[in-house]
């Protein structure tokens, strides 16, 4: 990858990187030394690749690791997605349906959806994140950014997994929000339910634990993890080759402002709003027919995408949902490709794009 590079040019890019103990070495020790760690816990990504090339700005129905063998190595210019997040022990095959089915209302094994803790949900994204980065990892262009949407409580798996596949994790972004619904809730109805206690002892224990509720916050962020696959040779060299690496710092928040790594799509207040703010979403963004229960709004994945790529580049999104990372390349000029397991969802993404083109 570097061997075209001079022994002063590899130095230099150890410097540019603070890459130490590059003195004395050879031209060989220095490529060795630059180049990006193989991922180490992960199996590696597919070596053969299909011949069948998916066509630019389509959706397919499948599952996302196996349709991904389906596109050559390098050749896409930004991964933008949200996962699903395995809480309520869902599964990967996160779907309404299932969800809905799982309990009457809202409720999940008698508690509230994303309030049954499992330990093991960390370890089984960590696992399934991991064969999807590895996935990313090839496919991706040098350079070539990954975002990945995740909940709070999974960001560390996700981002370990990201970084086992051999990608530079470059920022955390928090896409920040005032309407949402407190989780944490209080110990009264299990109380109510204790056969053992008399009700004088429930009514005591009730007023010892009044106004203590699980340790939940009520939620306000959503952090993305920024991560990029090492470029080739200099950030200049890379983004001549391949037009990726380097950040669109045209592309503004707030009152013209340069990007930050916070972001909000609804007014908080003046001082945060002239910083922070993407435009607010509209409406009928979504679609009245949407019913998806996770859809991002548009104007933060455009801001996302125009960050990172320029016209025309291919944007992949392996978990597509309800197509807002289609519609977001429509809007910004940038070709998809997008993959979901439910047919239900790929038909509400494509009516969005067709509704969004009219
Ligand atoms: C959080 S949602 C994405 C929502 C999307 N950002 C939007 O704005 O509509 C995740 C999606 O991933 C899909 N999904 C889950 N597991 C998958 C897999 N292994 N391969 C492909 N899609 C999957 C689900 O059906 C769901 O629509």
């Amino acid at each position: 990858m570097y061997s075209n590079l001079s022994k002063d040019e590899l130095i230099a890019l150890c410097k540019e990187r603070k890459i130490k103990g590059y003195s004395g070495k050879k031209k060989d020790e220095l490529i060795k030394l630059i180049s990006p760690v193989e991922p180490a816990s992960v199996e590696p990504a597919s070596e053969v690749i299909s011949t069948t090339t998916l066509e630019e700005n389509c959706i397919y129905f499948g599952e996302c690791i196996e349709m991904m063998k389906n596109i050559p190595s390098n050749s896409i210019d930004m991964v933008c997605t949200d996962p699903p997040y395995f809480l309520d022990g869902l599964g990967n095959d996160w779907n309404k349906e299932k969800i809905d089915t799982k309990g009457s209302s809202s409720l999940i094994g008698n508690l509230p959806k994303g309030m049954k803790f499992d330990r093991n949900q960390s370890k089984k994204f960590n696992e399934f994140y991991s064969k999807v980065s590895a996935e990313v990892f090839r496919i991706l262009k040098p350079g070539g950014s990954f975002i990945s949407f995740s909940s709070p409580r999974l960001y560390h798996s996700m981002t370990m997994a990201v970084e086992d596949a051999g990608f530079e994790i470059r920022d955390m972004l928090g896409w920040i929000y005032c309407q949402s619904q407190v989780k944490a809730f209080s110990q009264d109805h299990i109380i109510d339910k204790d056969k053992k206690m008399t009700p004088e002892e429930k009514e005591k224990l009730k007023e010892l634990c009044n106004n203590w509720k699980t340790p939940q916050l009520k939620p306000a962020i959503e952090p993305m993890c920024l991560a990029v696959k090492p470029i080739e040779g200099r950030y200049i060299d890379n983004f001549q080759k391949y037009g990726t690496g380097l950040m669109n710092t045209s592309e503004k928040t707030g009152d013209n402002i340069f990007p930050s790594n916070i972001i909000t799509t609804e007014n908080i207040n003046e001082a945060m709003d002239k910083v922070f703010l993407v435009a607010k979403p509209n409406k009928n963004e979504k679609g009245d027919y949407n019913t998806h229960l996770s859809v991002k709004p548009l104007n933060l994945i455009s801001h996302l995408i125009k960050l990172f790529t320029k016209e025309n580049a291919i944007v992949l999104d392996p978990f597509m949902g309800s197509g807002t990372t289609a519609v977001a390349c429509v809007e910004t000029n940038r070709k998809y490709i997008g993959f979901d397991i439910n047919q239900e969802y790929i038909n509400i993404a494509e009516r969005r794009v067709r509704e969004y083109k009219k």
